[in-house]
């Protein structure tokens, strides 16, 4: 293993997090690398309570028969209600509902853009795990350093320590960076595929309009400038569906002034930990940008 992949810091939460080598940017708040993952990206967005709202009355697969275990489904394959296999997600699901809420016929589609340590993945399976009754979740999480999938996929990376048991075993349920999980109670399918590469790249692979949530989570802008500007935010426009929410932990100006030009609406909200604010956008129509009064 990488020697940099061993310098764990511990955050306030007591999870632990990394300090990047070469530009020492910390892959987390030290308020909590769990903090920000639960109160960012998961309660932040609404898809915790999208996971109650849009589940119970969804059919459930007439063929889901459980993996061996009861558990986990068979990795890897397609699942049975046209859950997809490696690179591909279900079609695109709809248009907005009454509540402006994107429709979600065919379950969730969550897009993590920088699977780092695997906070945000395993906190967003997490919820849906402990959900009452969820429909389907698909999640693909990009990241262009494959030592840190390989460390996290090992289960036994440093900043692994103390996470628990549920995680590890999700996480020991990737093969060929695609795992399986079926709901204990509502017996729908979460598949969450890893896909390591440049995620500039790797979005053409991901179907247009078909993604409800976006997890923006990649180094600051001053370090990773493209992977905030107006051309990203295009291009996660392009496979967002109507009414997608994009999360992140930048408020800063360049950030809203390139989401703002590529049609995002967005909101500071308020944060936990040492910051005040995080910022939730939401996909609007085409030429529909209006200006922002934060
Ligand atoms: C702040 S960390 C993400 C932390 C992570 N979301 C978590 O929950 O642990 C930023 C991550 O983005 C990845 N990254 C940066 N540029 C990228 C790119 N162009 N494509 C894919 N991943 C990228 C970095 O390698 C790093 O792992």
């Amino acid at each position: 293993m990488r020697a940099d992949l061993a310098h764990v810091i511990v955050t306030a939460d007591g999870s632990r997090t990394l300090k990047h080598p070469s530009h020492g940017q910390c892959y987390h708040s030290t308020a909590g690398a769990r903090l920000e993952a639960d109160s960012l990206y998961v309660r932040g967005s609404g898809i915790e309570a999208a996971f109650t709202t849009e589940s119970s009355s969804r059919n459930v697969d007439p063929s889901g028969e459980p993996g061996p275990s009861g558990e986990p489904g068979p990795s890897g394959e397609p699942g049975p209600s046209g859950v997809p296999g490696p690179s591909g997600v279900p079609g695109p699901s709809g248009v907005p509902g009454p509540s402006g809420e994107p429709e979600k016929a065919n379950g969730i589609n969550v897009l993590d853009v920088g699977l780092g340590l695997g906070y945000n993945a395993l906190a967003t399976i997490d919820a849906w795990h402990r959900a009452v009754s969820p429909g389907p979740l698909h999640l693909i999480s990009l990241e262009i350093d494959p030592d840190l999938v390989a460390a996290m996929s090992s289960g036994m990376a440093s900043w692994q320590e103390g996470w628990p048991t549920d995680w590890l075993q999700w996480v020991h349920g990737l093969k060929d960076g695609v795992a399986c999980f079926r709901h204990p109670h509502s017996r729908h399918l979460l598949t969450w595929e890893v896909v390591t590469g440049d995620a500039q790249d790797l979005l053409r692979h991901v179907e247009v309009g078909s993604i409800h949530y976006i997890w923006q989570d990649p180094f600051s802008p001053d370090l990773n400038p493209t992977m905030w500007d107006a051309g990203w935010f295009v291009k996660l426009a392009s496979v967002a569906a109507p009414g997608a929410v994009l999360m992140s932990y930048s408020v800063a100006r360049t950030v809203k002034d390139a989401l703002t030009s590529a049609s995002w609406s967005w909101e500071r909200i308020p944060a936990s930990g040492v910051k005040r604010h995080w910022l939730k956008a939401r996909k609007l129509p085409s030429g529909d940008a209006t200006s922002q009064l934060h």
